[in-house]
This record gives C-alpha cells, structure tokens and sequence, in this order.
C-alpha cells in the first residue's frame, strides 16, 4: 500500500501544503503574504492571522492537484519550528487537530533539516554523505548529513544570515522587500565596482553584520559626495555586494569539502536561488571536481514539499509526534 504524506509549512510569512506518495511529490502549492510588502518586512501578527485565513484553502487545493482524498492520507507532517511562534502555532494546531480527526499520525519537522532534505524532493539526490550549505532568511550553515535524519551542522553564522545581508542591503539601496531577489536582479545587470571587505572568522562560521556596516559607511560616504549615487550606480552596488556574499559563503564550503574530503556537495534555504551563488557554484564545482547539488526554485524558498519529504522519512523510521506536541520558535537542532 502507498505511504502518502500531507506536508504543512508556517514558520514565517508563507502558508503551503504539499502531498507526497511513495517520495514523489504530487503537489506543492504556497500562499504567499503579500500584506507584509507595505511594511518592508514580515509582521507576525499580520502573519498569523493570514495563516488562519489561508491554511484550509491551501490544504484543500494540495489534496485537489495531487487527485488524494483526505481520507486516503497516511500521515501528516507539519513544522513544528524554528521561526515566528504566532505562525507556528497555526500550523501544528491545524495538523494536530485534522490528525485527529482522521486517526493518523504526526511527525514534526525541523525546519532546517527540511530545506536540507528538499533534496530528495527532486531528482538527481545527492548520496550520502554530503555537505549542504543552508543559506536563508534566518540562518546560514554547513551542515554534513550522513543519513536522512542523522546530520550535524559544522559551521553556522555568529550573527545575520546571508539573506538577512541581502535584504538589509537591499533595504538601503531603497529596493522592495523582499530585497534579496531585487538585488540579485539588478547584479545581473552590473559589473562589480566596489570591493567591501571580507570578514575573518575562524573555521567554518560565518558574520555578515560587520559587511552591512561596512556598507551603511561606504553608502553614506558616497551620497555626501553625490546624492544621486545610487541610482546612478545600482547594478554596480548590487553585482559588487553580491558577488562579496557568494565568495565568502563558496569559501567556507571549499574549507569544509576539504576537511571533510566530501565531493557531494548542496546548497539549500531562499538565497540558493540567488543566481551568482547558482553559477558561481557550479564553477567552483567543476573546478574541485564536486556533484553539486542546486534545487528548483521553488524548493529553496519555503516550501512544503520539503516538510513531505522530511516527514516522509521520519514516517518510515517510526519518528511520530504525540498530541502533546507544541510550536517551538526556537527548536534546536
Ligand atoms: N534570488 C535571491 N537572491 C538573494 N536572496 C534571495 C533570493 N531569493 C530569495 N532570497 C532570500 O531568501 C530569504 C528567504 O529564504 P527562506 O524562505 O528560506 O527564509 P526563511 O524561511 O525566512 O528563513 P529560515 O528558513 O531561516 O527560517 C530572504 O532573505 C530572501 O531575500
Ligand atoms: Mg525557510
């Protein structure tokens, strides 16, 4: 018999449901939050309660494109955390409550350990063991995954999270949020201009705060100079930050393939669909002879898929959650 999964992911700003049979994904639909635009960021209240609004219709739309009735699913994975507890809490409610409506069983999904496992959401997969640079909204690590739910993070950044350099950069260029894929628009258009400084931490963690400093300062020096210096040089800031940013993420992960010897290489999280990262690592790749792994774009944002998949393997370890399980804004790894 089958084993079919509903996925469900709430952690931020994006509600999505995803259905999986067997480890094929077959269906993965997402209602993204446009109300957050007008505020230049996500607001958790106004998240939570968006949630509330679209997790039945967007449940009812995933069961509907994969052609599963409710009754024939054999378990529901859902995000138990990290990320905004208001958005977290709609998620497991939903999924703990329709569980027990349908006598099935739960398992609750670490986040991360998701948008690593996006891999296998997709073909080809990556074989163990491998290195999967997570790089987010939130978070940036290297990770080494050994087996599916047996992975060990072996490097994390001290302070922002490379797309958290992306969007506060974006922020003072005066470019929408989400900044990230703006600014990855505009160092398409660009050579880069600027050299900003590469931080220096040791082994395989990363710091970014010190790079938005550095840019605040150099912006603000150069608009007493010329006021209209960013709009006359925006593809030339953005090519310049960008590329500042991948080499410092592509650095640390040739550190760790070569500490660890593995050739299996991956990125995942939101800024893996930046396109300097995307092209940058497949050259770096060939250069070290790696497989690189890169997702489909709408596998490195958020996503359910991911959260079916994971759950998926959760399910066939026997990994269940009790109806005493709760949201966790701050779930460690
Ligand atoms: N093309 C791109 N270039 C650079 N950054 C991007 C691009 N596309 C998305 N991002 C960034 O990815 C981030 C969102 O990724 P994701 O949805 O994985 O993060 P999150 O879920 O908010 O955080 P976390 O997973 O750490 O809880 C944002 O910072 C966004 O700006
Ligand atoms: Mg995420």
């Amino acid at each position: 018999m089958s084993i079919i999964i509903l996925g469900i992911e709430s952690s931020c700003d994006d509600t999505a449901a995803a259905v999986l049979r067997d480890g094929e994904i077959l269906s993965n639909c997402i209602a993204s939050q446009e109300a957050h635009r007008a505020y230049g960021g996500v607001v958790p209240e106004v998240a939570s309660r968006a949630h509330q609004e679209n997790i039945v219709p967007v449940v009812d739309l995933a069961l509907n494109k994969a052609g599963v009735k409710k009754e024939e699913l054999s378990a529901i994975a859902f995000t138990q955390g990290p990320g905004l507890i208001g958005s977290l809490i709609v998620g497991v409610s939903f999924s703990k409550a329709f569980a027990m409506s349908l006598g099935i069983p739960m398992m609750a999904v670490h986040h991360l350990q998701a948008h690593v496992l996006a891999h296998f959401a997709e073909h080809p997969k990556p074989a163990f063991p491998f290195l999967c640079l997570t790089v987010s909204g939130g978070h940036t690590q290297i990770v080494l995954i050994r087996d599916f739910l047996d992975m060990e993070v072996l490097g994390r950044t001290l302070d922002d999270a490379a797309g958290e350099a992306f969007d506060k950069t974006g922020k003072l260029l005066g470019l929408d949020y989400p900044a990230g894929p703006e600014v990855d628009k505009w160092a398409q258009l660009g050579q880069p201009l600027f050299e900003f400084p590469e931080p220096k931490v040791p082994g395989l963690d990363f710091s970014f705060s010190g790079l938005k400093t550095s840019i605040l300062y150099f912006l603000q020096d150069a608009i007493k100079e010329n006021p209209q210096f960013i709009t006359e040089n925006m593809a030339g800031i953005c090519t310049s930050v960008q590329q500042r940013i991948v080499s410092i993420l592509l650095k640390k992960l040739r550190k760790a393939a070569q500490q660890t010897g593995i050739r299996e290489i991956a990125i995942s999280g939101g800024v893996s669909a930046n396109s300097g990262l995307r092209r940058e690592l497949e050259k770096l790749g060939r250069e070290e002879g790696w497989n690189t792994y890169i997702p489909k774009i709408e596998y490195c944002t958020d996503n359910a898929a991911m959260i079916a998949v994971t759950g998926y393997y959760k399910f066939l370890k026997g990994e269940f959650a009790g109806q005493d399980v709760t949201a966790s804004a701050r779930l460690e790894w």
